[in-house]
């Protein structure tokens, strides 16, 4: 059986291709390279959600890679406490704090002032920042809090931050951490925040989440590869506090049987996108361990994935954030 046809049945399948037996079993197939392998002192990275979970395992390792770093944090004290702790674990001294809340949108500006004014380009700008809320969370001007943080507040800073983004001698990246929730959910942008009377945390998060992957694509129509490209990724189900608060039997269930992945082996493909040459020869893409997979894995998400229907998300983007792209 050749290996692509076993990574296929893999996909497939789910339960495999999400657990840890996915990452097990495609890191001895491909032989992967080791991250350790790669350098990336010449390279900027910023990343928001590096407090916890998924993002703080990224960061260790973008500093033990020796990345000028810039955590995008909501908490003061947590980016100090992270700044020491990676400081000390990786001996990285080049690691700053950005203060942003990324449910208020002017806070989102402000911090995107402060890159323009601290940085003269970007090589990766990863949104990891991401949340299920199974109580319905708004933000100040009423919009849903998770479509906020995870689709509003990553297009606008996407779009705040190309400039710096194509500043540098290669094309920048901009990685986006959806989930493989995403793939239950049909793009929807009348749908996209679910009335109070039918909200459900997972199906608004699978939203968000479906969106997230589609303004991917959109962005890299409208962007030269050879300014930026730009991924979306899931990381497959991943021991962090945030699944463990969100989806506490989920974790449960799952975590004895040692089947889900350690945040480490979540942030891996995030990493590795930033650092591998492979993601400059593509754009627009969906990665999952390493592999470029299906945005779709049926025929209602499929058929409503339309090129009106995408236009009209980006549209409301624009509106909703105030941010057009100038082509
Ligand atoms: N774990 C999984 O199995 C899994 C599966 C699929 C996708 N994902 C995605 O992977 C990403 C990381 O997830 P995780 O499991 O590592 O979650 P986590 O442990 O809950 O970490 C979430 C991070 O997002 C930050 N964040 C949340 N709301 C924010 C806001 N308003 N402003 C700024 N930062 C905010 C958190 O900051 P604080 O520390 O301040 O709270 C934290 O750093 C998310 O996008 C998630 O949807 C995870």
């Amino acid at each position: 059986m050749t290996q692509g046809l076993l990574d296929t049945l893999i996909e497939k399948t789910v339960v495999p291709s999400f657990s840890s037996i996915g990452a097990a079993v495609r890191k001895r197939l491909f032989d992967w390279r080791a991250l350790e392998e790669y350098d990336l002192s010449d390279q900027l990275v910023v990343i928001t959600g590096a407090t916890s979970g998924i993002g703080e395992a990224a960061a260790e390792v973008y500093a033990s890679l020796g990345a000028h770093l810039v955590i995008v944090a909501r908490s003061e004290d947590k980016a100090q406490a992270l700044i020491e702790r990676l400081g000390k674990n990786t001996g990285n001294e080049r690691i700053d704090a950005v203060i942003a809340d990324l449910g208020q949108l002017d806070s989102v500006r402000e911090a995107c002032d402060e890159l323009h004014a601290r940085y003269d380009r970007i090589d990766t700008l990863a949104h990891n920042a991401g949340a299920l809320f199974n109580q319905r969370q708004r933000t100040n001007d009423g919009t849903d809090l998770s479509v906020e943080i995870m689709v509003a507040a990553p297009f606008l800073m996407t779009g705040l931050c190309l400039p710096l983004l194509s500043a540098g001698t290669g094309a920048g990246r901009v990685l986006t951490m959806s989930s493989g929730g995403m793939y239950t959910a049909a793009l929807s942008v009348d749908g996209l925040e679910m009335s109070d009377e039918h909200y459900q945390g997972a199906q608004q998060y699978a939203l968000a989440k479906r969106a997230q992957v589609t303004l991917n694509r959109s962005w890299a129509e409208r962007v030269s590869p050879e300014k930026c490209v730009f991924h979306a990724l899931h990381p497959g189900w991943v021991d962090t506090p945030g699944i463990q608060e969100a989806l506490p039997g989920f974790s449960k269930i799952l975590g004895p049987l040692g089947l889900l992945r350690s945040a480490r082996d979540g942030a891996d493909t995030l990493v590795w996108l930033s650092a591998d040459d492979e993601a400059l020869g593509t754009t627009g893409q969906f990665w999952h361990d390493r592999g470029i997979r299906a945005e779709h894995m049926s025929a209602r998400t499929r058929q409503a994935d339309t090129r009106p229907l995408r236009q009209k998300l980006w549209d409301w983007c624009e509106s909703h954030t105030g941010f057009v792209l100038d082509v």
